[in-house]
């Protein structure tokens, strides 16, 4: 049993996305994945039915993934945690990811820590250089810790600029694309069991397969990584400058003025 974090510092920067995406992409690879939901929203579940995640199990049930392939739960403090996860392990899942709220709390930290990696999306520079920040202030476990550029816009040499945000910590070789098949997942279920073209979302087979091979990539890097906790062979991100809290901004914009207008 491997169990994944996906944590950011900051809202906003993809992770529940992500979440979404390496799940369905572990159980079309044939595992059978265990969601543990302990953001803001969980705790709202029930009565509001605000749990994203949640509406997430329920958009795949339409695509036919059953409980038999995904199993979702609730954590908003060590006691819902520790039944969560014995519940998962119950059920048979071989693969554990957590979505985490922006701002750690007691057990978030915990989670941190017992997790075999965490991942770190983020979706452009100001998201990487507060990752970077956080991960340089905290004393946390930063060998395992990943970031993941998903959903970047620009020109290849615009995303470069953009990865090179995230300084200090290992960047996963794999990232996701920005594509509305991602960004769709809480409505329309596993983008992988959609029948090209009996979908209303507009997407093109060519969509679905770029969305597809993306995630497929992103979930073997991470099964390869769990598996052999040998992180020694991921480079770390260059950092472009130190000091004053300004000065990583600044060199950016020195490198790259059009990408701040
Ligand atoms: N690869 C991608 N392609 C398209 N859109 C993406 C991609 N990754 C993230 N997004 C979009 O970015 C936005 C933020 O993503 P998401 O809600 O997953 O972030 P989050 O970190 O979980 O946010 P929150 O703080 O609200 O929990 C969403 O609109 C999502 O659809
Ligand atoms: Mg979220």
């Amino acid at each position: 049993m491997h169990t994944i974090t996906f944590f950011a510092p900051k809202g906003g920067s993809g992770r529940t996305t992500v979440v979404m995406a390496t799940a369905s992409a572990f159980i079309e690879a044939g595992h059978r994945v265990g969601v543990i939901d302990t953001t803001e929203e969980a705790r709202r579940w029930p009565p509001s039915g605000q749990s994203f995640i949640r509406q997430w199990q329920t958009s795949m049930l339409t695509s036919g993934i059953g409980p038999d392939q995904l199993v979702t739960a609730s954590a908003w403090d060590f006691d819902s945690f520790y039944s969560a996860k014995k519940e998962l392990l119950t059920a048979g899942c071989t693969h554990i990811l957590i979505d985490t709220p922006k701002a750690p709390n007691k057990l978030i930290e915990y989670v941190l820590l017992e997790c075999d990696l965490i991942v770190m999306p983020f979706s452009g520079y100001f998201e990487a250089t507060w990752i970077s920040s956080w991960v340089t202030s905290n004393l946390c476990p930063v060998r395992k810790m990943f970031g993941l550029a998903t959903g970047l816009m620009g020109t290849e040499e615009h995303q470069a600029i953009h990865r090179q945000a995230l300084y200090g910590s290992p960047m996963l070789k794999s990232s996701l694309p920005r594509s509305y098949v991602f960004a769709n997942q809480l409505i329309d279920g596993s983008f992988y069991k959609l029948e090209a073209g009996s979908d209303t979302f507009g997407y093109t087979d060519a969509d679905l397969l770029h969305a597809r091979s993306a995630a497929t990539k992103l979930i073997k890097e991470l099964n390869r990584l769990v598996k052999t906790r040998s992180f020694s062979r991921y480079q770390c991100g260059e950092q472009l400058a130190t000091g004053h809290p300004l000065a990583h901004l600044q060199a950016l914009h020195a490198q790259a003025p059009e990408a701040f207008c």
